[in-house]
């Protein structure tokens, strides 16, 4: 089936990474991408911050995107150890994942604040990846769509447009567990993505959505294939070079 939403393969690295490993790494990448010649997808890398600027230079003309993992809702001010979006935007990025589960987690982060994060974002140029997700107790209870429906709510601003927005569904306990939902959970799970968007926005069927939690290139063909998935928000797979470029190949 031909796909509508051009497809993202985002790569998020995480506290991983060194000078030299991660230049080969999106070294290796940017030489898959060149190799493979896919003009239909796009590739994205968001390594931590402090290589933003190294790995925009690593993955030269190759087409790789570059992103980072989080912003500040301010575009400067005394807030000690923060990245601002513009910040991020002035080396080159063109992404920045928003309101991740670690970020919610380790730092208590709200909708709200993800909001603003994502308004940041626009401010400044990027394009946000706003992610939502449920925990295993929530699932569990029952509660699944209702949790990605105030997430969604709460985290996506007013005014976002399909080419101001990708929706990232991690569910928790996928992240780093080797644990995935069946391609009919993420299919429920994105179509009801879909049809809250739907309900906040007049161009919700051409967002995209990824599909994010222990996605690797054995398991990333059926991932891909579930209903209304337009490519992978990729955690430890992104960080071994022939990993991350099987999954970019199965989508
Ligand atoms: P994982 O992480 O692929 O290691 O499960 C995904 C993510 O947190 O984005």
């Amino acid at each position: 089936m031909a796909r509508t939403r051009r497809p993202l393969i985002a790569g998020n690295w995480k506290m991983n990474g060194l000078r030299t490993d991660a230049l080969a790494l999106a070294a290796g990448i940017a030489k898959g991408l060149k190799q493979a010649g896919w003009t239909d997808r796009d590739l994205l890398v968001c390594p931590p911050a402090t290589l933003v600027m190294a790995v925009m230079e690593a993955v030269g003309g190759s087409g790789v995107l570059v992103g980072g993992q989080d912003c500040h809702a301010k575009a400067s001010g005394a807030h000690t150890g923060d990245i601002a979006a513009e910040m991020l935007r002035d080396l080159g990025a063109a992404f920045v994942i928003v309101g991740h589960s670690e970020r919610r987690t380790d730092h208590g982060e709200t909708d709200a604040i993800v909001r603003a994060k994502a308004e940041a974002a626009w401010r400044a140029g990027l394009l946000p990846i706003v992610c939502i997700g449920e925990t295993l107790a929530e699932r569990e209870a029952g509660n699944t769509f209702s949790v990605l429906a105030r997430q969604l709510k709460g985290s996506v601003p007013a005014g976002a447009t399909a080419a101001r927005l990708v929706v990232a569904y991690e569910p928790v306990w996928a992240i780093g567990t080797g644990k995935t939902p069946t391609t009919a959970e993420v299919a429920d799970a994105h179509a009801h993505i879909r049809k809250e968007l739907a309900g906040m926005m007049a161009e919700a069927s051409q967002v995209r959505l990824l599909y994010g939690g222990s996605v690797k290139g054995s398991n990333a063909a059926e991932l891909m294939a579930a209903g209304d998935v337009d490519g992978a928000l990729v955690g430890g797979a992104s960080l071994k070079v022939d990993e991350f470029l099987a999954i970019a190949k199965a989508v």
